[in-house]
């Protein structure tokens, strides 16, 4: 088998609202992960005009989550931190992949319909064809592991299914350019620990979204002590006091949230916040939860602000992330325009 060298690729889009659900299941394991591997983290803009944005609000929104990505500890110069519309290749490789993908492929994601609803006809073609450009953001870069929550499961899934065919449909002429048997790793998602899936704190069965009507579904990084303690006393929660062990969760998704929440804030396991909060009523524990996330959270506030106010800094960063992963795409699409047969500069020169 052809071999991949370990690297680690994910994405955020800047559509505004980012949640706590968006920081603990997805931009706290970005920076763990950095410790262990060469990482790059992209700020999705042409994923996020999918669905129509502002511009102005679009551009805030980018600055917004690149804030958020260094304030959690990110490190741009070790690492590679860029907005993806600076990088062209992206885009050049979705198209190949649109021709790789098939249509009832993407009919099947759930995301679309759920986006789409009852108004697919009205839908941008972007919006269906969102999760080619997702396989083209982390193959571009030839990329083996991708930290996301569980809800991007499915595209990650569609991701292999289109490595596979590439590389199935090109076996000959990948060989013939001395790539082996594969061109494309079979990228793995790393959908870990207890927070992959927030839940709305108005509603234990849907999960926390920055699209939902309600501000008091989500607490959003950029919410000041008091609005955090506020939402927290203010979640649903049910009568019973906290269980001892996991299994009394099961039919509780409040209070299976909470504690999920609780966990990941505090970096332990759901076992240990039961062993420690077990038999709590939530009029005890729900104070204890939010001068956690106040703790854990407002210093990453008061930093994304401070950086926000230096937005020349924050551009810099992008271009200078866009520059260096330019120059690693490039080496992928020269690979590709070979592979597929497209006449290209490389080639020209010999
Ligand atoms: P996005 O912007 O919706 O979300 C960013 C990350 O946050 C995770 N997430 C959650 N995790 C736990 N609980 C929740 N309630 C919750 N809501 C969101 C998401 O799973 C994601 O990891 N399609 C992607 C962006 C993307 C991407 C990529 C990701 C574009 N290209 C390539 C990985 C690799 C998205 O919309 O994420």
């Amino acid at each position: 088998m052809t071999d991949f060298s370990p690297l680690v690729f994910s994405g955020v889009q800047p559509t505004g609202n980012l949640h706590l659900g968006n920081y603990l299941g997805a931009i706290t394991r970005f920076v763990e992960m950095q410790k262990s591997h060469a990482c790059i983290y992209c700020v999705v803009d042409m994923h996020a005009i999918t669905v129509w944005q502002d511009p102005k609000e679009l551009a805030r929104n980018t600055r917004e989550v690149t804030a958020a990505f260094l304030a959690a500890g990110i490190d741009p110069a070790a690492h590679i931190v860029f907005n993806q519309s600076q990088v062209a290749a992206h885009a050049e490789l979705a198209w190949v992949f649109n021709c790789v993908a098939r249509m009832g492929w993407l009919n099947r994601m759930t995301q679309f319909k759920e986006k789409a609803g009852k108004h697919r006809e009205n839908a941008s073609v972007g919006l269906f064809a969102y999760p080619t450009l997702m396989a083209a953001d982390i193959l571009v870069y030839r990329a083996t592991h991708v930290p996301v929550g569980e809800d991007q499961k499915q595209h990650l899934e569609l991701s292999r299914d289109i490595a596979a065919k590439f590389n199935h449909d090109f076996a000959e002429s990948i060989a013939a350019h001395g790539f082996g048997d594969a061109f494309f790793p079979l990228t793995e998602p790393l959908i870990t620990g207890p927070a992959t899936r927030i839940m709305s704190l108005r509603d234990g069965t849907k999960k926390m979204s920055k699209s939902d009507p309600s501000d008091f579904s989500r607490i959003t990084l950029t919410d000041d002590a008091d609005a955090i303690a506020l939402k927290i006393r203010k979640a649903r929660t049910d009568p019973e006091p906290l269980p001892s062990e996991l299994d009394g969760l099961k039919e509780r998704p409040e209070a299976e949230n909470l504690v999920g929440i609780y966990a990941a804030l505090a970096g332990v396991t759901r076992e240990e916040v039961l062993r420690d909060h077990g038999g709590s009523q939530f009029s005890a524990f729900k104070p204890a939860l939010a001068d956690l996330a106040v703790t854990t959270m407002a210093p990453i506030a008061a930093e994304m602000r401070r950086l926000l106010e230096d937005p020349g800094h924050i551009d810099g960063v992008l271009t200078d992330g866009a520059d260096r992963a330019r120059g690693l795409a490039a080496a992928t699409m020269d690979g590709v325009k070979d592979i597929v047969g497209f006449i290209h500069r490389s080639i020209a020169a010999g």
